[in-house]
């Protein structure tokens, strides 16, 4: 039994939670990770929110940037290192276009859960619990492997502070700031890991948390548990987003209208940026509330290949950041972020770039577990493109050259 599906009664519904098999092992995982130690400390949480005032000010650039779903398996020095240096190149490319301090947050030491359309997969007449991320279930086709194994969440916090221990000896060596994030899916997980300091109430499970377009209602769980800790939450805004419902996250989130507390990403897809957004921004800025909105120009723009691959375009990528960029250039405020789905290695997942990868090269190294990620070198691709685009004149005035970047 699904113990969400008694939540009506003691609070609002979650969606998108697995169906555990066995509350009982649930229960006595989750109490365990309310005795552990937090993975990050509430003062770095206070610190990015400072570092995000900066953002919704105008002051800075806000970069958030990692796989679409971590792989237990593959977590280890190697691919935080490359995850580092691929969101490391492209925040000083950026940093240097746009003479702003680039604040770099990984989509990293965390990132296990994934919601999902259907919460079911049928394959030739067999029906079976769809991956929903390493944090609940495996990937591989078969009852075993679908089962949701709450023992899962207590791996995802070894895993996550292995990684905040790499990710630490990385800072040291380079000197600089570097901040984790997940989305807040899976509420048992994350509920098991707030933690109540002098401050206030933190989620400890990683320095910023986001809600995602599946679960933004402001009435939603998912909402009522950020509306609760002090981390700075971010907000996706798909092209179903109404300026009401977003005036209503910040009065949920945002009471205090605390610069840093909020960050709204768009992700409305290359086509209708220019039409869906410049409302939800302008009437955000009429109430006077201090937000920073960056640009996921990558979950609006999923399509499928010939092959039968998840894949999406680079071009479409760029032509959203473009949009994003003019709706915010019209309206007089401020561009403040991007946040992608990318991996330092040289994967095959997404198509075109300098180094192409066409639809017919996409089987050569695809090995994301969910959404397609951009390799190393598209990566830099869209942040000279970036840097383009925030050199010198407006967007709005420099014609198409980005494009040649
Ligand atoms: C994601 O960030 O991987 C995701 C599922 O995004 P969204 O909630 O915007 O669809
Ligand atoms: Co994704």
């Amino acid at each position: 039994m699904n113990p969400n599906h008694t939540a009506a009664a003691t609070g609002p519904f979650a969606a998108q939670q697995p169906d555990w098999p066995d509350p009982d092992a649930l229960r006595s995982v989750a109490d365990e990770l309310a005795t552990l130690p937090a993975l990050v400390a509430a003062e770095e949480c206070d610190r990015l929110r400072e570092r995000l005032a900066a953002v919704a000010r105008g002051e800075a650039l806000l970069l958030q940037g990692g796989d679409c779903a971590e792989s237990l398996a593959e977590v280890g020095p190697d691919t935080t290192t490359a995850k580092y240096r691929t969101l490391t190149l492209m925040a000083a490319v950026i940093s240097e276009a746009a003479e702003l301090p680039v604040v770099r947050l990984g989509r990293i030491a965390g990132q296990f859960a994934k919601p999902r359309s259907n919460p079911t997969e049928l394959h030739e007449g067999i029906e079976l619990p769809s991956y929903r991320g390493d944090m609940v279930n495996s990937p591989a086709f078969t009852a075993a492997a679908r089962t949701p194994d709450p023992n899962r969440l207590r791996r995802v916090y070894d895993a996550s502070a292995e990684t905040l221990g790499h990710l630490s000896e990385l800072t040291a060596a380079d000197g600089g700031e570097f901040w984790t994030s997940h989305e807040a899916l899976v509420l048992e997980y994350e509920r098991a890991l707030c933690r109540t300091t002098a401050a206030g109430r933190y989620a400890s499970s990683g320095h910023l948390l986001w809600i995602g377009e599946r679960t933004r209602q402001p009435d939603s769980a998912h909402v009522d548990f950020a509306a609760r800790v002090r981390n700075p939450i971010a907000v996706k805004l798909g092209p179903s987003s109404t300026p009401d419902d977003t005036l209503r996250l910040i009065d949920r989130l945002d009471p205090d209208r605390e610069p840093g507390r909020l960050t709204f990403i768009s992700r409305m897809g290359a086509g209708t940026v220019r039409d869906t957004l410049p409302d939800l921004v302008a009437k955000v800025a009429a109430s006077g509330a201090e937000v920073a909105w960056i640009c996921d120009p990558v979950h609006g723009n999923t399509v499928s290949s010939p092959t039968g691959h998840k894949t999406r375009r680079l071009d479409d990528v760029l032509n959203e950041i473009k949009g994003f960029l003019e709706v915010h250039r019209s309206l007089g405020t401020h561009p403040g972020g991007f946040h992608l789905e990318l991996t330092g290695d040289h994967v095959t997942e997404c198509v075109g770039g300098t180094y192409e990868v066409r639809f017919e090269d996409l089987p050569n190294r695809y090995e994301t577990v969910c959404d397609p990620r951009l390799n190393l070198g598209q990566s830099l691709d869209v942040a000279f493109a970036l840097a383009a685009m925030y050199t010198a004149s407006p967007v709005a005035d420099r014609g198409t050259t980005w494009a040649a970047a």
